[in-house]
């Protein structure tokens, strides 16, 4: 089983990014924590971080037919990205959305996300554990070979 994590804009800077709302945790050690209990399950998992809106674009266009599932946290794409919920869809994959916080106990325009009707479901609020928490529901998606 092939999984593709991708991190949206400004998660390269956690660890110093607002810390007191997503902690100290970089971006390298989450990676590092995914890749570890992937591998343990003897998961392959790919993870990519870009910026830049158009490239997670291309990366979910080219993950069609190369990957079994997609972990995506959009960050501020999220309440945007038309694109983003159509490249979702264009990959054919069965997508889960996490969020390090609770966008719903922050500010009103990050109460909508235009990704998530494009995602089998959402995690939110549990900090980095959502990566986690979003691979279990997804290999257990994979392995019944349906995206509900
Ligand atoms: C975020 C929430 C978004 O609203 C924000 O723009 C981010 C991070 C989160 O993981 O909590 O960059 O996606």
């Amino acid at each position: 089983m092939k999984i593709l994590v991708l991190h949206g804009p400004n998660l390269n800077m956690l660890g110093t990014r607002e810390p007191a709302i997503y902690g100290r945790e970089t971006l390298d050690e989450i990676n590092r924590r995914i890749l570890q209990t992937g591998s343990e399950a003897g998961i392959e998992i790919e993870c990519f971080q870009s910026n830049e809106e158009g490239v997670l674009v291309t990366r979910l266009q080219q993950a069609y037919g190369r990957f079994d599932g997609v972990i995506f946290n959009p960050a501020a794409y999220t309440h945007t990205s038309v694109a983003l919920h159509d490249a979702i869809k264009s990959s054919g994959l069965p997508c889960v959305e996490v969020h390090l916080s609770n966008t719903h106990k922050r500010e009103a325009f990050r109460h909508v996300s235009l990704t998530a009707s494009a995602c089998v479901g959402q995690i939110m609020g549990f900090g980095a554990e959502g990566y986690l928490l979003a691979l279990a529901a997804l290999v257990d998606i994979v392995k019944k070979g349906k995206a509900l």
